[in-house]
């Protein structure tokens, strides 16, 4: 079981809870969150500590591969690395969407003031840090209410977060154990990590409260990674959300846009894709089609090349699908 708790409860309750329940199968020995206070395998905490408060080696006992480092918790699950160069390369990405969005970090009508919301596949956290309420001007209810959930395979956040947030290590294919529902379940940039759709907004239908929303952001390019908005809405209403909405977006790559905003968000785009794809090809690559990292270096090479030149005009779709749970 992940512990987690309940938006309406204090968070006071870390240290009080049973540190020996028992865990899905699959799951890490012990669950994680980035905590402040609680510091990585301190025995002070042994004894105390939920289920939740513990950074335990297993999820940190990274896999090392042709200079990149992975996850360890259900390693091989996700192929891209999860090391400070992919790590700055998803805050970046996460400026792009920001500015391609208008600022806006999630567009489904969510009435409630502090909505209970779950960031499914959070990665560096920077989309669940942002969206919560501001320290000052929510002082008194970031005293009392936890009401942002992040979960990742990977324990890439910070460590020092407001106190309304907390993250797990977890697998969001596994069964889901959290004792409450959500406002809003949020995933960005999922596109390639899913194995199962139909599962996922199945396991988020039953997550939302009644009214709620789940929203999903997704960059689709290529054959491969060919979820489309059409797809997300189609998996939607079969897991039986309504009141669906479709946006689609072009994000551009490269300063070839003509209008001033548009060359300014394709030339931040340009420099995820020049960090990125040595993230998103090494593995897959090497793993599988049998090249030598030299050989996908200099491939890449000339794909910066290509890049750069900016002979290609080239560009991503953007789509984003929104759901209510009626
Ligand atoms: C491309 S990143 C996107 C991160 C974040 N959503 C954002 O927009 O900045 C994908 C993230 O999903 C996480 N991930 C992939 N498969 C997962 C799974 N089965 N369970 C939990 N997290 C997963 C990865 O570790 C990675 O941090």
């Amino acid at each position: 079981m992940v512990e987690v708790l309940s938006p309406n409860l204090p968070d006071n309750t870390q240290g009080t809870n049973n540190a020996s329940a028992t865990y899905s199968e699959g799951r890490p020995s012990s669950p994680v969150i980035a905590q402040p206070g609680l510091e990585s395998e301190d025995s002070t905490f042994g004894e105390l500590a939920s289920d939740t408060t513990s950074l335990k080696s297993d999820v940190t006992a990274y896999e090392y591969e042709n200079g990149r480092r992975y996850h360890a918790y259900r390693s091989g699950r996700y192929l891209l690395p999860n090391d400070e160069q992919e790590q700055a390369r998803l805050d970046l990405q996460h400026h792009v969407l920001h500015l391609a969005f208008k600022r806006t970090l999630y567009f489904a009508p969510i009435s409630e003031k502090t909505p209970a919301i779950l960031d499914l596949g959070t990665g560096t956290g920077i989309w669940a840090i942002e969206v919560g309420p501001s320290p000052l001007r929510h002082q008194a209810l970031l005293l009392m209410w936890l009401n942002i959930i992040g979960t990742d395979l990977s324990p890439i956040q910070p460590r020092w977060v407001p106190p309304n947030i907390k993250f797990e290590v977890d697998d969001l294919e596994l069964p889901w154990t959290f004792p409450h529902h959500f406002d809003l379940i949020h995933t960005r940039i999922m596109n390639g990590s899913i194995r199962d759709w139909p599962q996922l907004f199945r396991q988020s239908f039953n997550h939302c409260k009644p009214g709620g929303w789940m929203e999903c952001q997704e960059l689709v390019a290529g054959l491969i990674l060919q979820v489309s908005g059409e797809f997300l809405r189609r998996q939607m209403t079969e897991a039986g959300f309504e009141n669906i909405t479709l946006r689609e977006f072009i994000l551009l790559v490269g300063d070839w846009p003509a209008d001033p905003e548009l060359q300014n968000i394709g030339r931040y785009q340009l420099v995820t894709m020049l960090d990125g794809i040595h993230a998103f090809t090494i593995a897959l690559w090497t793993r599988f089609l049998g090249y030598k990292e030299e050989e996908v270096q200099v491939f890449l090479a000339y794909l910066r090349e290509e890049f750069m030149l900016g002979h290609i005009h080239c560009y991503w779709l953007l789509y984003v699908v929104y759901g209510q749970k009626t």
